[in-house]
């Protein structure tokens, strides 16, 4: 049934920058959703966007807040402003949608999600990747356990991210605004990674800057230790030359083993499990790829939780997860130490 009855959900875009076009396009497909304001401080990156969509357009975060008509603030500007901004909406009763990650420490990151529940707002973090075939098919296989006992799992991300991409986000190179290869770009895999395995007990890792093209880290390894026994290995790198590699994430386990990888992970490369009904399941999952595009499945999940005053896939909780693990590996590679996890509040 069609909800063309219902009020749309109306969002507004906080900053206009590369991942701001994904989301004004995930917006205007969906049929209960409308964009009717952005926000970025920089004229230029406004304009193109106002123009381009018809809508109102703020040069100061403060005044898009004050406007009554907006529903949800989507937050797409750099990463070290998510707290700040989304404590604000909160504030001015707005709901929010943050992109990945919730928060660049886990200080502000709980203050982000108080802020959210104090007000009675929903808070919801983009991790996209959720919402891929394989991985869904993976997700549902582990919670069935196909895998019997699991004994490791590893998240791989061998990237290039060039000077030329710095130049475009010159933010992608500093660690207070959220940059480097774990906080920006595996934080994908290794949120998939603790979706899957649940919760990590300890961490020891490294980070280095080995390039020198930024102050965060090009690359990062860690090894982990999980609530259910299994060991983890991550390995990020944004310095593969000369081009994206690989995104991979494999689980291994006494009945089965599951690697989906490709460069930007989503192709199951392995697909082996004792049970045969889970064995052929990968055939009927290659068929399905390539469906909704992937922040469309964010905002529709999203406008389904305002909707309905009920959580999204990520909530801000959930985003937490990601970020704990991405802290205590830069904690241990300052410290030289393992870092034991302290148990999530539930
Ligand atoms: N989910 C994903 O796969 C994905 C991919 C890319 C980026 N991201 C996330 O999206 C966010 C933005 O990344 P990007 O690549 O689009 O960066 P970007 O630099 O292209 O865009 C950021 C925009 O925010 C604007 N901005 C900065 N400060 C502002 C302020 N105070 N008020 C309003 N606007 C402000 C900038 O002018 C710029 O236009 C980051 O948090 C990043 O982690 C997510």
């Amino acid at each position: 049934m069609g909800l063309s009855y219902l009020k749309k959900i109306r969002f507004a875009l906080a900053g206009c920058g590369h991942i701001a076009k994904k989301h004004a396009e995930a917006i205007k497909a969906i049929e209960d959703a409308e964009l009717v304001a952005v926000c970025d401080s920089e004229p230029v990156a406004l304009k193109t966007f106002v123009s381009k969509y018809g809508i109102k357009g703020y040069g100061l975060y403060q005044e898009l807040l004050q406007d009554r008509e907006v529903d949800v603030v989507t937050i797409c500007a750099p990463s070290g402003l998510h707290a700040a901004m989304g404590i604000a909406a909160a504030r001015a009763g707005k709901n929010v949608l943050v992109e990945k990650p919730v928060a660049i420490t886990l200080e502000e990151a709980d203050a982000l999600i108080e802020n959210c529940e104090r007000a009675g707002v929903v808070l919801g973090v983009v991790h996209q990747n959720r919402f891929k075939p394989a991985i869904t098919q993976l997700k549902s296989t582990v919670e069935r356990g196909g895998f019997g006992k699991i004994t490791h799992a590893n998240a791989t991300v061998r990237w290039n991210r060039n000077p030329n991409y710095y130049t475009l986000r010159p933010w992608g190179r500093l660690k207070n605004m959220g940059g480097g290869a774990l906080m920006n770009q595996a934080i994908h895999n290794i949120d998939l990674l603790q979706w899957m395995m649940g919760k990590v007990v300890s961490v020891f890792g490294y980070t280095s800057s080995s390039l020198g093209l930024t102050e965060a880290e090009d690359t990062g390894t860690a090894v982990l230790k999980f609530e259910n026994g299994a060991l983890g290995v991550i390995e990020a790198s944004t310095a593969i030359y000369p081009q994206n590699l690989e995104e991979t994430l494999s689980i291994f386990g006494e009945k089965g083993t599951a690697i989906i990888g490709g460069t930007s992970i989503g192709e199951i490369k392995k697909w082996v499990f004792s049970d045969q009904e889970l064995s052929v399941a990968s055939i009927a999952n290659q068929a399905s790829t390539g469906s909704e595009p992937l922040h469309q499945c964010c905002v529709r999940d999203m406008v389904r939780a305002v909707r309905c005053r009920e959580k999204p896939l990520v909530d801000g909780k959930e985003g937490r997860k990601v970020l704990e693990i991405i802290s205590a590996i830069y904690q241990s590679g300052v410290s030289g130490q393992e870092i034991v996890l302290t148990p999530l509040e539930q």
